[in-house]
């Protein structure tokens, strides 16, 4: 539960609790067949890792899926903790994660209409994407609801992806050319804070974690994150290792962008309202003032650089697009149904081992 009856300070406590005091970095709590078949794999040389036989129809709602995949991708990242890294590249490995992923990328297939726009057209196309969106705004409820918890609770949920923000849309860099690769470079430059460790947006955001007393080590609240929240960040993972969608990576970085500026603004405001400094604000003020140029450089030269070169991915831009639209509105909707109820969002029970104080049995 969001545990109402505790103050903002004693909960602040709570949280800072979970910090020097916490255990070795382990493997997340297993959800489910495909996390104990994995997770058996990846710490017993002896037990091997068949294809999954049975996947479920919604993968996007699938806590066990979604953390299985997860931790598949993980490998090309930082890895995981106490596996060998050979298990990278394991073909048992590879084939486990590819069921999981194509059950995954079918249903966004089967959910995305494919648009077949001209690529001449596909820039309006992207903005007529921002102006359609009609489901609720998660930045807006927050505005006008949101309370220290919502703000710690929302942060655990994006350091899934923002501790390692912008490195999977990176994959994209190799694959591209000219004026495509020229702009990508651009935005994702500002991305790393051109350089300066402190200024990349993942070291922001970090700062922002600090900001709210929660524990801004990478991966640390993997065991809080449902299914639809591991989506989000599964899906850019997924385009970024696979080069055939690479124009859906670079409509999911337009869209990503050009969808940024207005939720970014609201955030800030609101955060601020709530107290926290200027400092745990600075990932969201970045984002505004970059995003402004971003958003153009995406929409002009990044989309229309890669479809002026390769003019048959028009279509694969727009899915990456409505994906991220796709998944983006199942996570506001994942949230707003908890927050609503009085209920945290944070996935239970494997949460209390990285937040302790979290009560058993009130909700998710
Ligand atoms: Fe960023
Ligand atoms: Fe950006």
């Amino acid at each position: 539960m969001l545990a109402p009856s505790l103050s903002p300070a004693s909960r602040m406590g709570h949280f800072r609790s979970a910090g020097p005091s916490r255990p070795a970095p382990a493997l997340p709590a297993v959800r489910g067949p495909l996390t104990y078949q994995l997770f058996g794999a990846l710490t017993d040389r002896g037990r091997p890792l068949a294809v999954p036989a049975d996947v479920s129809s919604d993968p996007l709602a699938d806590d066990d899926l979604q953390l299985a995949l997860y931790c598949c991708y993980e490998l090309h990242y930082r890895g995981l903790p106490g596996v060998e890294e050979g298990w990278e590249w394991e073909p048992s490995l590879i084939a486990f994660c590819r069921t999981l992923e194509a059950a995954f990328e079918s249903q966004l297939r089967a959910a995305i209409p494919r648009s077949q726009v001209l690529p001449a057209d596909a820039g309006e196309a992207l903005w007529s994407l921002t102006r359609n969106d009609e489901g609720p705004s998660l930045s807006g409820w927050l505005r006008d609801n949101g309370t220290l918890a919502h703000a710690r609770e929302l942060a655990i949920h994006r350091s899934g992806y923002q501790l390692k923000e912008a490195d999977p849309h990176s994959w994209a860099i190799p694959r591209l050319g000219g004026r495509a690769k020229a702009a990508l470079i651009s935005i994702q430059s500002d991305e790393y804070g051109n350089g300066r460790e402190k200024e990349m947006h993942a070291s922001l955001f970090a700062q922002t974690m600090d900001a709210l007393n929660l524990n801004s080590h990478y991966g640390h609240y993997l065991d809080c994150l449902p299914a639809p929240t591991l989506a989000t960040t599964n899906l850019i993972t997924m385009l970024g290792l696979h080069r055939r969608l690479r124009g859906a990576l670079v409509g999911h970085l337009a869209l990503f962008e050009m969808t940024s500026v207005g939720p970014m603004s609201r955030y800030s405001d609101w955060l601020e309202s709530l107290g926290v400094p200027a400092a745990g604000r600075a990932f969201y003020d970045v984002h505004v003032e970059a995003d402004v140029v971003h958003q153009h450089i995406a929409v002009d030269d990044l989309v229309g650089g890669l479809l002026q070169a390769e003019p048959a991915l028009a279509d694969d831009v727009m899915f990456g697009a409505q994906a991220l639209s796709l998944v983006e509105s199942r996570f506001t909707e994942s949230l707003l149904t908890c927050w609503q109820n009085q209920r945290t969002s944070l996935l239970q029970p494997t949460c209390e081992r990285a937040i302790p104080y979290l009560v058993a049995g009130g909700g998710r």
